[in-house]
């Protein structure tokens, strides 16, 4: 039987340059969608998975993360004191328990891959999950807790796609397809950031991966590809045909929160779902569209 997914990884050192000047001083991970971290969404989802352990490599400006996660002593004893119980509880069920919790350093943003190869000192020899927290995955049951089951089924690496436009394939890494029962397929290859002309499909892998230690191999050999970057995508498709490599079309919504709309979409999207704002938000909004 394939070893459990126990621990993630979140990679969290980029500059964040496309919410400048939101981002000078705040990482971008900790933008808030309604009241809540994008980091927390994703930190939420990975224990619903029944991951365990959430490892962060974080980067300079990036401290509000790790405090995020820890007790606020002034907080808590401010808000005990004043009656304001639910606002506490949510902190304690919010933060993770202690020795959960793993910080690493990218010493300089060179790409997700050697992101990723930052954290192989706390990974070690286990198959491990990633996670990308500006792609905020919203379904139930959520991506990583589907992924965890396909990767129960079959083991080796798996990847999160989604079907996009061919005027964006260049935006993502896109996977060539092989045979394929209901959500999942096969993966037969993968290419970053390509062009719709060279695209081996539309099927763009969306931020969520559950992979091999192998893959550190590769990326220890820090070869640039596409921006002159350390690529994920290009280290995980020297595993492919070696290991299992799946994809699983996910059943839930992604709102790509790197980018300015979907981060609107997203905290108009949760805010209606909401029972405490949902009502008021859509008055609001019928008086913009009016
Ligand atoms: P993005 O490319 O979306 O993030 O990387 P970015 O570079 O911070 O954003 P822009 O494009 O400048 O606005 C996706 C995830 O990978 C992390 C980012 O922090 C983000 O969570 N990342 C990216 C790293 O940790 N290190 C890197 O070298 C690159």
């Amino acid at each position: 039987m394939a070893p459990a997914i126990k621990t993630i990884v979140f990679p969290v050192a980029g500059l964040g340059t496309r919410f400048l000047p939101a981002t000078k001083a705040i990482p971008k991970e900790m933008l808030p969608i309604v009241d809540k971290p994008l980091i927390q969404y994703a930190v939420e989802e990975a224990a619903e998975a029944g991951i365990e352990h959430f490892v962060f490599v974080t980067g300079r400006g990036k401290n509000s993360i790790e405090d995020h996660f820890d007790r606020a002593f002034e907080l808590e004893t401010t808000l005990e004191a004043t009656g304001k119980t639910e606002a506490l509880e949510g902190l304690m069920n919010s933060r993770p328990r202690p020795g959960q919790m793993s910080f690493t350093r990218q010493q300089e943003p060179l790409g997700l891959g050697h992101a990723i190869w930052c954290a192989r000192d706390v990974i070690g020899d286990r198959p491990f999950a990633v996670a990308l927290p500006d792609e905020l995955m919203h379904g139930e049951p959520g991506c990583l807790a589907q992924m965890v089951e396909v990767y129960r089924e079959h083991g080796g690496n798996v990847v999160a796609v989604q079907e996009v436009r061919e005027e964006h394939t260049s935006r993502y890494g896109i996977i060539k397809p092989g045979a394929a029962e209901g959500p999942v397929s096969e993966v037969r290859g993968m290419v970053e950031k390509p062009a719709a002309t060279e695209a081996p499909s539309r099927l763009a892998m969306v931020g969520r991966y559950i992979l091999q230690p192998e893959v550190f191999g590769p990326l220890a050999e820090g070869r640039r590809g596409a921006g002159n970057e350390i690529q994920l995508t290009d280290a995980m498709a020297e595993l492919v045909g070696r290991q299992p490599f799946h994809a699983l079309r996910f059943d839930g919504r992604r709102f790509d929160c790197g980018n300015k709309v979907g981060y609107l979409e997203a905290n108009l999207a949760i805010g209606l779902e909401r029972d405490d704002l949902g009502e008021e938000l859509r008055r609001v909004l019928a008086r913009h569209l009016a």
